[in-house]
């Protein structure tokens, strides 16, 4: 995990239209982006006072295969909220969200955090998985809570305490 780069925005651009990559994220992502617009958001998450964003690399050949991130950060509540895309969809299913996870969970004691949560949308069994090896737990749906498509759906509230 290493902080985004300049070179980064050619990946984000077609993950950011990629129906698979896209099918369980929050509306509305799915249009393309200028290189400059890419850059701007990109470079705006860097920005963000309350959040951290890394890149996800191959370890063996630096390629970048997603991000992974915490914002919402609160550390007078204790609280962050996980979000993590792995936009690469050769590297699904080869542990490596689980990982990221992980690696994130091991950097936590830098910051005074001590609850964790992860919404995510019905269906997305993988995040599931991966949520559920790192002893995150099912806390409650939140109904109706996005739009999809023109119509509220439910999500669900994974949280791990710290
Ligand atoms: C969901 C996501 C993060 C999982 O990443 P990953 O690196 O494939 O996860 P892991 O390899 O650690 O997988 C955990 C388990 O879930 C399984 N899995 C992965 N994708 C799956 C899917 N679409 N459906 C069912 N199971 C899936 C894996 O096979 C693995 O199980 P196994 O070890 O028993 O085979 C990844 O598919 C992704 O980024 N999707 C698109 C973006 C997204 O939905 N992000 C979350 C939005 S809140």
């Amino acid at each position: 995990m290493r902080p985004y780069k300049e070179k980064d925005v050619t990946s984000w651009q077609i993950w950011d239209i990629d129906p698979g990559v896209q099918l369980f994220m929050p509306e509305p992502a799915n249009k393309v982006l200028s290189v400059e617009e890419e850059l701007e958001y990109l470079n705006g998450c860097q920005r963000e006072e309350d959040a951290i964003y890394w890149s996800v690399v191959w370890r063996e050949t630096d390629l970048l295969i997603g991000s992974i991130s915490l914002t919402d950060i609160n550390e007078h509540h204790g609280i962050a909220d996980l979000g993590i895309v792995i936009g690469e969809k050769d590297y699904w299913g080869r542990g490596v969200a689980t990982e990221a996870i992980k690696i994130l969970l091991e950097f936590l004691p830098q910051l005074k955090l001590r609850r964790i949560t992860a919404e995510l949308e019905e269906g997305n069994d993988g995040l599931i998985k991966a949520l559920e090896r790192n002893s995150f737990k099912k806390e409650c749906v939140c109904e109706a809570s996005r739009i999809k498509n023109g119509k509220p759906i439910n999500t669900i509230r994974y949280v791990r305490f710290i």
